[in-house]
């Protein structure tokens, strides 16, 4: 068992920035960090468009991206969450360029700001198009220099210990005390004893086959909460991006970053007609949810599998300069970005919902915070903003920071039960966690897509009782493995979507159920 101050499951933008500041403050406490690939691998090290921060405020004002976040949320969003996120933005910046990321400047020395769906100004601070790699080099350096972080790759966090676990008199209803954890290269399950453990696991696109993100998305915090009753909310708002690169054989699809459309790339369809202005005055720089929907209605026309995104009309070297690694990608496929059109597709890419937390990010569970994707804080109501996610990463990790200086640590008297796996033996079922996966990813693929209907999302709950089931009882029988615990995660996951937008009446950003439109008669 390891004992720990400060117990964090994840290592993306949300955890790094969290045991970061928390080691600085406290260097006699103790951080441990579990992470279930290697320490860089996560949604954030991804993330290409960049930080959405009022940078300049001769040109653009807080009042611009409030503005701007609230319209894209769709009337959905907490407005004081989004005011208090959009004015840290500056301040939480600071401490990034403190920790040495480095981001794009122009020739005065100003950053180079870009723009995306949804912005009414550049005010996109990134670093050329991976900017998410730039912030996880700079976290992970700073993690490594503070002795009291101890981080373990390949451990995956199987469920969080709370009251349930515990008969002791001391324990308290509806609390965390930390994490069973699997040790990926030995197979072995140990406890975490923790005062404080944070969820900053990022996102659920794998469940989703189609996805912009990498293979670790696969909502592994939200579904631990969930068996641990905490609240969790908004999963219906499930964002899609319109401009993954088309690529069949692809799991995880490449993603062309909605910089690219600021930049002015058009998007066409297969007849060669640019279609975003007859859907929205701001045509290509609509909000996500309108260009996904959009492009969804022009593929459902024409039968096509995909549109395209036009770069012909842009200056190469310029393009080369400010997306090195897009252009990179597509030169890698065959697509010369100076004559073809690139084929798109919108692909799963983000959770607006997740673990309900408040503005100190604390959960319904006591001892228990969740920061990143994995929480739903109120910022992004029906549809995220672009690059409004890191930017809230951020944030929350500082507020969880700040009421943890505050506030003491509970003291943990009891002990915690070792991990009981009395009965299960070691299973060879992989075709059988492959195929449920792949009927769970097909299901969500064609059942609980960007328009979905009622009929369908009914039949969807119908289906995943039956996956559900089948994958309860091998997890009863069988030692646990990473594999066969993602799946687990993924049906819950899955089942929190579907009822939830069953229980949505009513179409908003990133929803639209066609059960929903009013019909007009006479
Ligand atoms: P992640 O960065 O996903 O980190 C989650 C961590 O948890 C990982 O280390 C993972 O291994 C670990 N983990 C998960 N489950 C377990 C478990 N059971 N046990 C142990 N460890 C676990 N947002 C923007 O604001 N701007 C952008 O430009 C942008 N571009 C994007 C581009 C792409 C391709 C993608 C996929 C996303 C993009 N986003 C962007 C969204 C943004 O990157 C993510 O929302 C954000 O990085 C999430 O950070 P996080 O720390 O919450 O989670
Ligand atoms: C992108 O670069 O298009 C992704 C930005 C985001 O998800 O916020």
């Amino acid at each position: 068992m390891i004992v720990t101050n400060y117990l964090v499951i994840g290592s993306g933008i949300a955890g790094l920035t969290f045991a970061v500041k928390i080691a600085e403050k406290f260097p006699e406490r103790k951080v441990v960090i579990v992470t279930k690939d290697s320490e860089d691998e996560s949604n954030t090290k991804y993330a290409q468009g960049g930080v959405a921060v009022v940078s300049d405020q001769d040109q653009d004002s807080f009042k611009k991206h409030i503005k701007d976040t609230l319209r894209a949320g769709d009337g959905l969003c907490n407005e004081e969450v989004v005011k208090m996120v959009v004015k840290e933005g500056p301040e939480r910046l600071e401490e990034l360029l403190l920790w040495g990321a480095n981001f794009d400047k122009d020739s005065s020395g100003a950053f180079s700001l870009g723009k995306e769906g949804g912005h009414s100004e550049y005010r996109i601070i990134h670093h050329k198009d991976v900017t998410g790699f730039e912030i996880e080099r700079a976290l992970l350096k700073r993690v490594h220099q503070l002795e009291n972080i101890e981080i373990l790759p390949y451990h995956f966090a199987i469920d969080l210990i709370t009251d349930h676990h515990i008969t002791d008199e001391n324990v308290k209803p509806e609390t965390c005390y930390g994490a069973y954890v699997l040790n990926q290269k030995t197979g072995y399950v140990f406890r975490i004893k923790a005062d404080s453990t944070l969820l900053a696991t990022g996102g659920v696109g794998k469940v989703y086959g189609h996805t912009t993100n990498p293979a670790i998305a696969t909502g592994d915090g939200i579904a631990m909460a969930y068996r641990a009753k905490a609240r969790i909310k908004d999963m219906e708002f499930v964002q899609f991006h319109p401009t993954a690169l088309y690529d069949v054989e692809a799991g995880s699809s490449f993603l062309i970053s909605e910089a690219v459309r600021g930049f002015g790339a058009y998007l066409r369809n297969i007849k060669g007609h640019r279609f975003m202005p007859d859907y929205d005055e701001r045509a290509e720089l609509a909000s996500r949810d309108i260009v996904s929907q959009s492009i969804d209605s022009e593929l459902k026309k024409s039968g096509e599998p995909h549109v395209y995104l036009d770069c012909t009309h842009l200056s190469l070297k310029d393009f080369k300069v400010h997306f090195p690694n897009i252009y990179k990608e597509c030169f890698n496929r065959h697509i010369d970005i100076e004559k073809d059109w690139i084929p798109v597709v919108p692909a799963s890419h983000y959770l607006c919902g997740g673990i309900k937390v408040n503005k100190k990010g604390k959960t319904t569970i006591k001892n228990l915070f969740a920061c990143g994707e994995c929480s739903r804080t109120g910022l992004h109501g029906a549809n995220r903003l672009a690059s409004n996610s890191l930017l809230e990463a951020l944030v929350y990790a500082h507020n969880i920071y700040k009421y943890h200086c505050k506030n003491d640590l509970p003291e943990i008297k009891f002990d915690i039960p070792k991990w009981n796996d009395d009965g299960t033996v070691i299973t060879e079922e992989h075709i059988l966690i492959q195929h449920n996966l792949r009927e769970l990813q097909a299901l969500m693929r064609d059942y609980v897509g960007i328009v979905r209907n009622n009929r369908r999302l009914k039949k969807a709950i119908k289906r995943l009782d039956v996956i559900y089931q089948e994958v309860e009882d091998l997890y009863r029988e069988s030692k646990v493995t990473t594999a066969l615990c993602e799946l687990r995660n993924m049906v819950n996951v899955a089942h929190l979507i579907i009822q939830q937008s069953l229980d949505r009446k009513e179409n908003r950003g990133g929803y639209f159920n066609s059960d929903n439109i009013e019909v007009v008669v006479g």
